[in-house]
């Protein structure tokens, strides 16, 4: 693979943290500078297993703080660039648009506009990689797959924020021919998720039994993947995928709500040693999220096809180790869930 230097945004956060640690434990000769601002998702407890490795680099910072990152673009002089940061949950941006603008949409001009600076004169084995969302496609019926074709209809400020970010992405691309590729992918699921997201949130509320908030009538479906395969898909596609392509990414893996949190509760309750049917009294409907989309499912295809990527896990077998990896890191729980999480849970789950 020859020496490159990377540039991984929101390295600290879920699915960055996990792309990271492939990418300095695989890559030994890649130079791996991980850019975060830290905010409440991210987290270098994420990554203590890696933090000491030579070819790794943690720098805290802004991706909407232009002058900043221009500078860092000229210190290290990046190869690539694997483009994860961004606000990442539809509630918060429903009641908070404004910081989803900022960031996923101003902060991913930002570093194109670095990129642009730096690669002016030669893009060769220069690319600039966007990493998506599934949402930007909008809400499926009863049928149906999203395919990279599918129009955008984003229907949530965070889905419209990503989306907005694509179209820029891809408009460098014809405009200035920068090299880029971008993917778009389902829930991800795995270790190291926070607790607002409805997995994590899940297990938190029964470990500590809590009520369990399933919104509406508990009948949305979501297409899971675990992390670690959208790592994995992440490396192929920045290796292999071709500038200017889109690649979906996906599990065949629809799971309607209110069965997904069934299915946890099951597991949980032989996990906790609790009499089958335990957990699952916890379950209390509320009121729906505003603008909720039905159902997400996503063709992969393309990526299968083209670049030979298939997820490796089956469902019960991730959300098991998931578990197990919440149950053996309640220290990791604990430190998160105190604080300003707690103000987050009063105001978003209070009179619902
Ligand atoms: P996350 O919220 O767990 O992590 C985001 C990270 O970005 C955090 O570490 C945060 O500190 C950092 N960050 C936020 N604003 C920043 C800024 N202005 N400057 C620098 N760093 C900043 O998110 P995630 O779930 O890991 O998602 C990562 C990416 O993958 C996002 O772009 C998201 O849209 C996309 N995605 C997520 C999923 C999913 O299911 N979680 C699925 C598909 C795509
Ligand atoms: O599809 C990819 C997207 O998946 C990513 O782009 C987002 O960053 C990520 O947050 C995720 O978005 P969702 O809105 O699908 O995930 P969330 O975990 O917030 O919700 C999953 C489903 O569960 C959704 O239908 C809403 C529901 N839900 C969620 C929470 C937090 C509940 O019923 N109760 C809850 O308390």
């Amino acid at each position: 693979m020859g020496n490159k230097t990377l540039l991984i945004t929101g390295g600290a956060g879920f699915i960055g943290s996990h792309v990271v640690r492939l990418f300095v434990n695989k890559y030994p000769d890649y130079n791996i500078i991980n850019l975060d601002k830290l905010t409440y998702a991210g987290n270098l407890q994420n990554l203590t297993d890696i933090e000491k490795n030579t070819n790794y680099t943690f720098v805290k910072g802004d991706i909407t703080d232009g002058d900043f990152i221009q500078k860092l673009f000229q210190q290290y002089q990046f190869d690539g660039v694997i483009h994860l940061a961004a606000e990442s949950h539809v509630d918060r941006s429903i009641s908070n648009p404004m910081e989803f603008v900022y960031t996923n949409i101003i902060g991913t001009v930002t570093l194109l506009n670095a990129a642009r600076s730096l690669w002016k004169d030669n893009t060769d084995g220069k690319r600039f990689y966007h990493i998506s969302t599934d949402e930007v496609y909008g809400s499926l019926g009863e049928e149906g797959f999203f395919t990279e074709e599918t129009a955008y209809d984003p229907r949530s400020p965070y889905s419209a924020s990503k989306a907005s970010s694509d179209h820029l992405v891809r408009a460098y691309f014809h405009t200035f021919g920068l090299p880029v590729v971008v993917s778009n992918c389902s829930n991800n699921y795995g270790p190291n998720h926070f607790p607002e997201k409805l997995i994590p949130l899940m297990i938190n509320n029964i470990m500590t039994n809590k009520p369990l908030p399933v919104y509406g009538e508990g009948k949305n479906v979501r297409d899971w993947l675990y992390v670690v395969d959208h790592a994995r898909a992440i490396d192929i596609i920045f290796h292999k995928g071709v500038n200017g392509e889109t690649y979906n990414i996906g599990g065949y893996n629809e799971w309607k709500n209110i069965d997904l949190v069934h299915l946890l509760c099951k597991i949980m309750d032989k996990k906790l040693g609790r009499t089958p049917g335990t957990s699952a009294q916890l379950i209390t409907y509320v009121k729906d999220r505003a603008g909720h989309d039905l159902r997400y499912a996503i063709d992969s295809t393309k990526l299968t096809a083209e670049l030979g990527w298939k997820p490796s896990l089956q469902f019960e077998e991730g959300l098991e180790k998931t578990v197990d990896w919440y149950l053996a890191n309640e220290s990791w729980l604990k430190n998160i869930t105190s604080g300003d999480y707690l103000k987050y849970y009063e105001q978003q789950y209070h009179n619902r």
